[in-house]
């Protein structure tokens, strides 16, 4: 596989991943195979979404789609702001069963903030999958109930995974070579 020049290493690869999003389709369907309405996948925008089709076209049980998006990078490696969001879902959620799609979960403060923000809409339940785990980075005390990897403390990118908007459209998940991306930033 062909690695992009602004990434330092390719951590997991497109067979890899495709053959993680199969394992974690199989064990949400057979998780959800008694509901009684449609499952709700929420995607939380830009980084769910090659994950959150993947995900979707392997699930063998009726669902529904919707999306919500969150800010609270602001283009830097590190989350700068609380999270905000700024664009919620559009359906009744009330007495369904919800679950949270994501593509990487780092200190837990987003997700937790999204956690509340539905609860309030009083579903049946909210489940949370991520793609990625950075357990080590958690500063709140929330966990997934599926993860795809567990993912080390780097700044990641491909797969969904931005940075700066860019590098989402790698099928791979690589370690961003940050020094490189900032001296490219300074020569224009
Ligand atoms: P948290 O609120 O600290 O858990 O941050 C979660 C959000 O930060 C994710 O939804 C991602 O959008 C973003 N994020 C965290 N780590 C990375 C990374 O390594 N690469 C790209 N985005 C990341
Ligand atoms: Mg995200």
């Amino acid at each position: 596989m062909l690695k992009h020049n602004l990434v330092k290493e390719i951590i997991i690869t497109e067979e890899q991943i495709q053959k993680r999003v199969t394992e974690l389709a199989k064990e949400i369907e057979t998780y959800y195979q008694n509901i009684e309405k449609p499952l709700i996948l929420i995607g939380i925008l830009r980084g769910c979404l090659p994950f959150f089709a993947d995900v979707m076209m392997k699930l063998n049980i009726e669902c529904t789609t919707e999306f919500m998006y969150v800010e609270s990078y602001l283009g830097q490696t590190s989350p700068t702001i609380e999270p905000r969001i700024k664009f919620d879902i559009f359906a009744d959620i009330k007495d369904r069963d919800v679950l949270i799609v994501e593509d990487i979960i780092d200190s837990g403060k987003t997700l937790i903030k999204l956690v509340e923000h539905l609860t309030q809409k009083q579903p049946k339940s909210i489940k949370i999958l991520t793609l990625l785990d950075k357990k080590a980075k958690r500063i709140v005390d929330l966990e997934a109930d599926w993860f795809g990897f567990e993912a080390p403390d780097h700044f990641l990118v491909g797969y969904g995974l931005d940075y700066q908007e860019i590098l989402r459209n790698l099928p791979y998940i690589g370690i961003a070579d940050l020094e490189k991306i900032k001296a490219l930033k300074n020569k224009s």
